[in-house]
């Protein structure tokens, strides 16, 4: 990542409002190895201090074919993107990855950083984590009903829940 053009910064001196980062600029949430790895974009989730740690937490479901991704290695990159790279989230977030080469269509450049996570070198920000602890929602656990009849009525599994430690930040210079 040195080499690229980026600074290494602590998770506190993130200068957007995360809220508005996640639910509105989206991300990409990105794991795998050199060999394979898929990404997918994600809106749904935050970041925190647990444990003593700062963390991240994600919501995928398992028919995702990143699913498979973050299940099987320890960790994953969340990356964020300028404006201009709206139609490469809005492509990595209606198509899958089994069906398609989401490199090849969006134009993104993979990298993986010396923790061999992979990320793209066109993110402006990304943070590397590593999973602590998964859960997969369930629900008899909804104190309020109206979350699960607006969002698993229809086909499709309840998502999992991963609260992973940032380990590093990285922001492009300007
Ligand atoms: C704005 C936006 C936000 C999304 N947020 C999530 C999310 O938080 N969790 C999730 O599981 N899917 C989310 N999705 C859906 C996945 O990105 C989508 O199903 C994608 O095609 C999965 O790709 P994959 O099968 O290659 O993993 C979102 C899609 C969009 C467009």
């Amino acid at each position: 990542m040195k080499n690229l053009n980026y600074t290494q910064i602590e998770p506190a001196e993130i200068k957007d409002n995360l809220i508005r980062l996640i639910a509105s600029d989206w991300m990409l949430v990105t794991a795998g190895t050199r060999e394979k790895f898929n990404t997918m974009t994600a809106n749904w989730g935050g970041t925190g201090y647990l444990w003593n740690k700062n963390v991240v937490f994600v919501f995928v479901r398992p028919e995702r074919y990143t699913y498979g991704f973050i299940e099987s290695t320890e960790g994953f990159t969340l990356t964020f993107f300028d404006e201009k790279y709206r139609t490469a989230l809005n492509l990595c977030g209606a198509k899958s990855g089994r069906d398609c080469d989401k490199v090849a269509e969006t134009g993104l450049t993979p990298h993986f950083t010396e923790l061999g996570y992979p990320a793209f070198t066109e993110a402006r920000l990304v943070l590397e984590c590593k999973k602590l602890y998964a859960a997969q929602l369930e629900r008899d656990h909804f104190l309020d009903l109206e979350p699960l009849k607006s969002h698993y009525n229809t086909k499709g599994g309840l998502h999992k829940m991963y609260i992973a430690e940032i380990l590093k930040v990285w922001v492009r210079k300007a």
